[in-house]
């Protein structure tokens, strides 16, 4: 029996069969629509290099069956820059070298988006290191990830602040 889900991958509608109700929305984004940077390291909820933004909530999206969240919003790193414009996030690793081999760093990327869009973020390195802790590093690249996490929020809030002014 088949099925299908649709989903907005990066404002885009994407409707995609499935002949496995069981397909996670890692493998469906990465071999079904090619969207490889989201990776897959530990595929069992362990180091984050998966994470993406699901209706606005930082998941592991090896974790989350791609049929469960028809109709659902996700945002990969593919879809945060606007053109040739990084995204401030994306700006702040480069600034604070918040990456060596890169591996993890898509997935660190969009957990930091969705930490500072919760709010939790805070302007206390500690509270940036235990929001992003389930983001995994084997380079140890932590102290860069963690500046560019306060970087890049001091950036978005000013940006905000303007839009409202
Ligand atoms: S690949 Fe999903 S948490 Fe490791
Ligand atoms: S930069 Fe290599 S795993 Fe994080």
């Amino acid at each position: 029996m088949g099925f299908s889900t649709t989903l907005i991958v990066n404002g885009v509608p994407r409707t995609i069969d499935l002949d496995d109700p069981r397909v996670t929305l890692l493998d469906l984004l990465r071999e079904r629509l090619q969207l490889t940077g989201t990776k897959k390291g530990c595929d069992r909820g362990q180091c984050g290099a998966c994470t993406v933004i699901l209706d606005g909530r930082r998941v592991n999206s090896c974790l989350a069956l791609a049929i469960s969240h028809d109709g659902a919003n996700v945002l990969t790193i593919e879809g945060v820059a606007q053109g040739n414009r990084l995204h401030p996030v994306q700006e702040a690793f480069l600034a604070h070298d918040g990456l060596q081999c890169g591996f993890c760093t898509p997935g660190q990327i969009m957990s930091a988006i969705g930490l500072i869009q919760e709010g939790q973020a805070g302007d206390d390195p500690e509270r940036v290191r235990e929001g992003m802790s389930g983001n995994l590093c084997r380079c140890a690249a932590y102290q860069g990830i963690t500046q560019a996490v306060l970087a890049a929020q001091t950036t978005l809030r000013a940006v905000s602040r303007k839009e409202v002014a």
